[in-house]
This record gives C-alpha cells, sequence and structure tokens, in this order.
C-alpha cells in the first residue's frame, strides 16, 4: 500500500498538563484516510491535515448507520519509543465487523501500516507521562448516495488520533456499575459481537439514565432472559469469587475484547483458573452476600483494568473490596500497563514499535 503524504503547515499547539486531558477530546494534525469503490477495491491511501469530511446528506451511513470501527493506543516508554498493544488483533477484529456489516475488509498488514505511519507522523502528540496515550480509533462508513437499504458500493477508512487520559473522569478510582435489567444491548443474532456504532447508538439511553443516578456504566444482561451477564458499555467485566476468575464467554452477544483476553492469558499464566461460561447475575449477587464476591473488574483499551466498586441490581448494592481496588486488579492493572509502557519485559510478544521513519 503506498500513502501519500500531505503535511500541514498549520500544527495545532499541543497539549501542556497531561494530567487534564480527559478521554477523546483533542484530535492531532493528521488523519490517514483511505476510499473503496467496488470494482475497483481500496485507493487512494493517503495521510491529510486533520479536516472535517464533507459527504452527502443521502449517504448511507446517516441513515442506516453502515459503520465500524476500532480503538487501540500508542504509549511512549521511558526511553522515548513509541509502541502499539497487538495492533493486529484490532486489524483481525475489524474485518469481522466489515463481514458482519457487509463491508470490504482491509488487508492487516496495510490496516497496521496505516496505523503506525499515522502514528509516526504525529509521533509527538504521543503523551510523555505514564497512564496518558495516543488513543487511536480507525474507523469505516458507507458513502452510497441513496436512500435504499443495502449495502454500498463505496467507503471510506478513516484514522483520527486523540491524545487521552483516563477514560472514567475519576481515573483508576473503583466506579460504580447499574445492572440493566429494562434494556438490552445484544441477543443472539445481531451484532453484539462486533464493533459498530449502532451497539452504542442503542446503549446510550440506558447509560444517560444510569448516569443520572450516579453510576459509571451500566452492565448488560443476556437480550433474551435477561439473567446472565455479558459486558458493560465500553468493557468486558471479570468477577473473583471464591479465589476463581469467571466471565461471560464471547460467543456472538459479547465484543471479544483484546484487553479481555491479554488478561485471561496472564491470569492463567498466574495460575488462576478463567472460567468463561455464562455466568447469573443472581449468583453474583448471592456471592456478595456470602462475602465470596472478592473482586470485580472491567477491561477495554480505553478503561484499561477499571476496579468495579459497586453492582446495583434491583433496588440491592453488592460492594466489592470495601470500595478500593483488589490487589488482583492492581497485579492487572500493573503488569498490562507495564508492558505497554515498557516498564515491564514484553514476554509475549504483544509489543510492535511504530518505526521512526522521519
Ligand atoms: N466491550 C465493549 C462494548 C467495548 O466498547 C470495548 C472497548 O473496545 C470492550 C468491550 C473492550 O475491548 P478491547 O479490550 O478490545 O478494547
Ligand atoms: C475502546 O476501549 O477502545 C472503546 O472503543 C471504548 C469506547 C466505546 C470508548
Amino acid at each position: 500500500m503506498d500513502i501519500k503524504i500531505t503535511l500541514t503547515n498549520q500544527r495545532k499547539s499541543r497539549p501542556e498538563d497531561e494530567s487534564k486531558l480527559g478521554f477523546g477530546k483533542i484530535f492531532t494534525d493528521h488523519m490517514f484516510l483511505m476510499d473503496y469503490d467496488e470494482g475497483i477495491g481500496w485507493h487512494d491511501a493517503r495521510i491529510v491535515p486533520y479536516a472535517p469530511l464533507s459527504i452527502d446528506p443521502a449517504c448511507v451511513v446517516l441513515h442506516y448507520a453502515q459503520e465500524i470501527f476500532e480503538g487501540m493506543k500508542a504509549y511512549r516508554t521511558a526511553d522515548g519509543k513509541v509502541q502499539l498493544f497487538r495492533p493486529e488483533c484490532n486489524a483481525v477484529r475489524m474485518n469481522d465487523s466489515c463481514d458482519r456489516l457487509c463491508m470490504p475488509k482491509i488487508p492487516v498488514d496495510d490496516f497496521v501500516t496505516a496505523v503506525k505511519t499515522l502514528v509516526d507522523i504525529d509521533r509527538e502528540w504521543v503523551p510523555h507521562t505514564y497512564g496518558a496515550s495516543l488513543y487511536i480509533r480507525p474507523f469505516m462508513f458507507a458513502t452510497d448516495v441513496g436512500l435504499g437499504v443495502h449495502a454500498s458500493k463505496k467507503y471510506i477508512f478513516c484514522i483520527i488520533c486523540a491524545p487521552s487520559g483516563a477514560y472514567y473522569a475519576a481515573g483508576l478510582a473503583p466506579v460504580r456499575i447499574y445492572v440493566e435489567d429494562d434494556y438490552i444491548r445484544s441477543a443472539p443474532g445481531l451484532t453484539g459481537a462486533v464493533k459498530c456504532g449502532g451497539n452504542y447508538a442503542a446503549s446510550i439511553k440506558a447509560g444517560e439514565l444510569a448516569e443520572k443516578l450516579g453510576f459509571s456504566q451500566v452492565l448488560w444482561l443476556d437480550g433474551i432472559e435477561k439473567k446472565y451477564v455479558e459486558e458493560v458499555g465500553a468493557m468486558n467485566i471479570l468477577f473473583k469469587i471464591d479465589g476463581k476468575i469467571y466471565t461471560a464467554p464471547t460467543v456472538g452477544t459479547v465484543l471479544p475484547g483484546i484487553t479481555r483476553r491479554s488478561a485471561i492469558e496472564l491470569l492463567r499464566d498466574w495460575g488462576y483458573e478463567v472460567i468463561e461460561d455464562r455466568l447469573a447475575i443472581d449468583d453474583i449477587m448471592q456471592a456478595a452476600r456470602d462475602g465470596k464476591l472478592e473482586e470485580v473488574f472491567g477491561t477495554g483499551t480505553a478503561a484499561v483494568v477499571s476496579p468495579v466498586k459497586e453492582l446495583d441490581y434491583k433496588g440491592e448494592a453488592a460492594h466489592i473490596s470495601d470500595g478500593k481496588i483488589g490487589p488482583l486488579t492492581q497485579k492487572l492493572y500493573d503488569t498490562l500497563t507495564g508492558i505497554q509502557w515498557g516498564t515491564l519485559p514484553d514476554q509475549k510478544g504483544w509489543i510492535v514499535e511504530v518505526p521512526e521513519l522521519g
């Protein structure tokens, strides 16, 4: 893939205080773009100054939400290297999303090359502070013009980057989660296992209601019986009950998180039994009553490893780890972030360096 590069002559000023970055609020100087036309394939890969896109009001994505995205990060190590975490997993998952939404796939190597090239060009934007990183948002959307419901024949693939801190305003502080027993996020046969914007649009109402009640996000239950835990708004969720780790299987209704998969690998290395099976919310609440719900944490690119201090279900609150970060949650956070920021050796081959091409 040849990438044509047009650099901006109006570089933006970068934030001085990296502790106040927030999440996904400011964007770097450049973006990656590539077009797809049926019969031609992907073409015109380019990096251009970050700017608004112009699209026709009758564009398919604006009406029928044929859109998918990914979320990944670039980290700066203490010795100044810039590195990615398992970027090929994001490329593969994006292609799974393409498949589900009838969109054209992108070769894994091209996806990773596009990310590396853009991050290299905006390298100065990768934060210098441990815990802050460059959040990378690749996304693809349908650009056919017309109101018939069909798979578009034209698409844009775009990557933008946002220097970011913690996803939750409170940082690594434990969060309160509302167990949603009215709305659902997914059901077998729907799109829960892929990363399409429509999943998030459908989830906003429950999230807003929960936020008004002082919760950070909702925990979704399965869409059929509303009995089994699935995942949280922007992260997978794991439960430590009586020494064992439980999490929902990623078999069609739950997003197969890359952080989840990495966490499970580490936990198994450390000798924990990790059970990927259906787990009823009633059993979790009972474990809390019995004093056996030891730790609960979410995993995600944006959320990293996020401790949960409270689950509220049908008016009952389960309090976890005395409101503090549990020791295993902390160990997982320290290990994953250590690998990502390069303070711990990458024994798993998860790190991909962004070479400096100048
Ligand atoms: N589940 C949902 C709904 C998400 O939006 C995310 C974030 O990407 C995750 C899980 C975690 O996935 P990952 O660890 O790949 O970021
Ligand atoms: C990520 O963690 O990368 C996500 O995509 C979550 C996002 C919805 C904020």
